[in-house]
């Protein structure tokens, strides 16, 4: 697949999942309970939720699903809840990872931060909805009940104490230290790299794979999430903050280590794309079936936000 399809498939699916965020909020507002303060919790998710962020982990879930199920559009389609739901925990990940506690930062998806726009206390109940909410989206949708278990309960570990939070607890108990390459890409893994692994895994859950399969898809899964941190890492230092839509340095400011502070901007780059070609070469097993996964790999490494 060139770039251009790529790039054609990720704006074509892009478009799903904003229609299908956009539901899910519809009919979650129709039945929340009513009130001031229900207000503005709804107002603060769709604000963070809405800004317009890239639709990645969405996106690599549809991908693995349309690669490997061998699915019409409609009936994959059908699984847009379970692309939702992703999209929902991480957009909470952002609204509590740039809290004034955690990397205080106060610009997110090209607007101020969720805490800055409305409060602290709304920013930390929009983060808990969210995360609760995913749970509803990604239970909403079809499959075989055991895969759909399966998926859901892979999702938890992977966003949770097997994954991600636990990952922004190292995250923040190395700040100020100093850290080995190894200690680095041990939080790398556990912050991005696993719900990466986890969007792309549980799509390919849904779609029927073996352990062999599911296992590659970890794989690269992680591996291209090595790839995703070291190059947002990289961009930390060299971005636009316009079009990252959030500030540039905070790394620096929150004496964070990264690829760039301990391997300099040449190191991180080679880093970066190492791990892309690692990620890429992981799919080769999965002959024709890998060729989208690969072509979003391979596109990630040149983003500029
Ligand atoms: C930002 O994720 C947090 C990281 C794991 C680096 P994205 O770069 O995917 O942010 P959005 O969703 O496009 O805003
Ligand atoms: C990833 O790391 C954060 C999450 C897991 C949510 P960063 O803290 O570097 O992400 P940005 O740069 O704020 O988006
Ligand atoms: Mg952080
Ligand atoms: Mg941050
Ligand atoms: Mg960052």
């Amino acid at each position: 697949m060139n770039e251009m399809q790529v790039a054609e498939y990720l704006t074509s699916r892009r478009i799903w999942v904003e229609e299908a965020l956009e539901k899910a909020l519809a009919t979650a507002s129709q039945n929340m309970p009513s009130g001031t303060g229900v207000e503005r919790l709804l107002a603060a998710i769709r604000y963070s939720l809405m800004a317009g962020g890239k639709r990645l982990r969405p996106l690599l879930f549809l991908a693995a699903l349309e690669s490997l199920g061998g699915k019409t559009e409609e009936e994959t389609k059908s699984y847009l809840s379970f692309a939702a739901g992703i999209e929902m925990l991480h957009t909470y990940s952002l609204i509590h990872d740039d809290l004034p506690a955690m990397d205080d930062d106060d610009m997110r998806r090209g607007q101020p931060s969720c805490h800055k726009q409305f409060d602290e206390g709304t920013a930390i109940l929009a983060g808990d909805a969210l995360l609760t909410h995913c749970f509803c989206c990604l239970l909403a949708s079809p499959g075989k009940p055991e895969l759909l278990r399966q998926a859901a309960r892979y999702f938890a570990w992977q966003a949770g104490l097997g994954g991600m939070v636990s990952g922004q607890a190292l995250d923040l108990a190395a700040e100020g230290q100093k850290l080995s390459l190894a200690a680095l890409r041990n939080i790398h893994m556990a912050k991005t790299g696993a719900l990466l692994a986890a969007a792309v895994v549980t799509g390919g859950i849904l779609a029927g794979v073996d352990e062999e399969e599911r296992v590659i898809l970890e794989l690269f899964g992680y591996q291209f999430g090595m790839a995703f941190q070291i190059t947002d890492d990289i961009l930390d230092v060299t971005g636009d903050a316009a079009k990252l839509g959030k500030p540039t340095g905070s790394d620096i400011t929150n004496g964070k280590v990264t690829y760039v502070s301990l391997m300099g901007l040449n190191g991180a780059l080679q880093e970066a794309d190492a791990a892309t070609c690692q990620a890429m070469k992981t799919l080769e097993p999965l002959g024709d079936a890998g060729e989208l996964l690969r072509g979003i790999a391979a596109y990630c490494l040149k983003r500029d936000c």
